[in-house]
């Protein structure tokens, strides 16, 4: 293990850079040379769009501006937004920009409420997926040889397909175990000896839990490196991964819309957030609110254009993804998005202050006694919204640590994020497990 930096969470391993001639040609290249890239694909997108798109030149045509008008890439600044419900409205073809007999593939996202947001890919989007989710691995460690366990769900969901092709293009060997069956999950990691797992971190919890029942030592197997995503994490999560396992863990994000996973990773030899695949995707962020565009360096909603995509072109893509972008560090010519913490969904408005999901993890993961799981009630007292935090005990936990491990969150609660919360420790292994994306959040106001 190279490097040893203090951050907030504790200290941070790194791993090793990768070494120059596994890099791809598009991640040495310069800012600039990213940029001319970006300018000349984007230009082509748009008339793609416009042309075989029609809810995209209606868009176009009622905000009064014409493909040709990009002429720098801060023109983009011109043209309209796309949200899910652009997909919902057109459900379920009715954005693709190829006639079907190209369409290779199709996935699709459940959501959470109405019809699901269906997606395709032409045969060269298939293979520039792979091509980035190959990148992506190497940018976590993976070399070809590895063995990597793939527990993201195979299926619609764009998690394990589109893992396992980019594996396979990275020289790996796969074991497509998808979701579930957690006890056969573990016997196969330590039969199968995978130096990579690649799956959501709250189902990597499950399994760390599914190890110890089995009475194998986590940090004993053969895994090196795990790349989580689908779901907002926190750095205390990374450590107590890391820490659980003795792996290095690194955060990959994307989203269906876009593509699905590899839209963005994080490097090993930094983990200081993820550089964008910035060849093929040109992010922006924006105030959720106003819809301005901010400069580099300021908070809000990640918003997303595709630049290479044949079948689904994606034009300002809505994320509703809360994060900021930060110079490259690792990959010098493409930009960093830090950590996204949250959703605007996502986003609990309690008694006024604006608190995540992710806040209350890192509270919960740093105090002692009790185990990393719980789950965020959200109900009504009096006129008041009122949020209570079910936090499972440790097995060895006695009522004094209890009970004082139920003080400390809700006091790191209050210090931290700035309200009051109740905190209700409970039984070792009565809340629900993540199968895949864990829903932490129990909404029972106005029930
Ligand atoms: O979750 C794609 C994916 C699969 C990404 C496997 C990474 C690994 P969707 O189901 O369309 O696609 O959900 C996309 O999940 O808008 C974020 O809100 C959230 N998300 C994805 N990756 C991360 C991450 C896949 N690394 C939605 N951190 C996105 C935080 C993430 N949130």
């Amino acid at each position: 293990m190279s490097d040893i930096e203090t951050s907030a969470a504790g200290p941070a391993r790194r791993g090793e850079p990768l070494p120059a001639h596994l890099l791809d040609d598009a991640e040495r290249m310069t800012r600039q040379e990213v940029r001319d890239l970006q300018l000349k694909r984007l230009r082509q997108t748009l008339q793609h769009a416009y042309d075989n798109v029609e809810l995209y030149r209606k868009k176009f045509d009622q905000a009064d501006v014409r493909p040709e008008d990009c002429r720098t890439l801060e023109d983009l600044a011109r043209f309209p937004f796309t949200t899910k419900a652009d997909l919902r409205e057109t459900y379920p073809f009715g954005m693709f920009a190829v006639p079907m007999s190209e369409v290779r593939r199709i996935h699709a996202s459940s959501g959470t409420t109405g019809r699901p947001t269906v997606v395709g890919y032409t045969e060269n989007d298939l293979s520039t997926w792979a091509d980035l989710i190959a990148r992506s691995i190497r940018a976590a460690g993976g070399r070809p040889g590895h063995k990597v366990h793939i527990s993201y769900g195979y299926g619609l969901f764009t998690g394990g397909l589109g893992a396992h092709y980019g594996a396979e293009r990275a020289g790996c060997t796969v074991i497509p175990a998808s979701g579930g069956m957690t006890a056969r999950q573990v016997q196969i990691i330590r039969d199968f000896e995978p130096d990579i797992i690649m799956v959501t971190p709250s189902y990597m919890l499950t399994l760390l839990d599914e190890f110890e029942r089995q009475g194998v030592d986590p940090r004993s197997t053969s895994l090196k490196v795990g790349i989580f995503g689908a779901e907002p994490w926190s750095e205390e999560m990374r450590r107590e991964i890391e820490e659980r396992m003795d792996i290095h863990a690194v955060d990959i994000y994307g989203l269906s819309e876009v593509m699905g996973p590899g839209v963005a990773q994080e490097c090993v030899e930094t983990k200081d957030g993820l550089h964008v695949w910035e060849d093929h995707f040109l992010p922006e962020i924006v105030d959720p609110v106003t819809d301005d565009v901010l400069a580099d360096g300021a908070s809000g909603e990640l918003v997303l254009t595709s630049l290479t995509k044949e079948a689904l072109p994606v034009i300002r893509y809505r994320t509703r993804d809360l994060t900021r972008l930060l110079p490259g560090t690792a990959r010098t010519g493409f930009r960093r998005i830090e950590k996204v913490t949250g959703r605007c969904d996502d986003m609990i408005i309690l008694r006024g202050v604006n608190v995540f999901p992710t806040q209350i993890e890192e509270v919960v993961l740093r105090t002692p006694g009790v185990a990393p799981h719980f789950q965020i009630r959200l109900g009504t007292r009096g006129r008041m919204d009122h949020m209570t935090v079910r936090v499972e005990a440790q097995p060895d936990a006695g009522a004094g640590q209890r009970e004082s491990a139920a003080r400390a969150i809700a006091q790191g609660v209050k210090d931290g994020v700035g309200v009051s919360v109740d905190v209700e420790i409970v039984d070792p292994e009565t809340l629900e497990r993540s199968l895949g994306k864990l829903r932490r959040v129990k909404d029972e106001r106005g029930v």
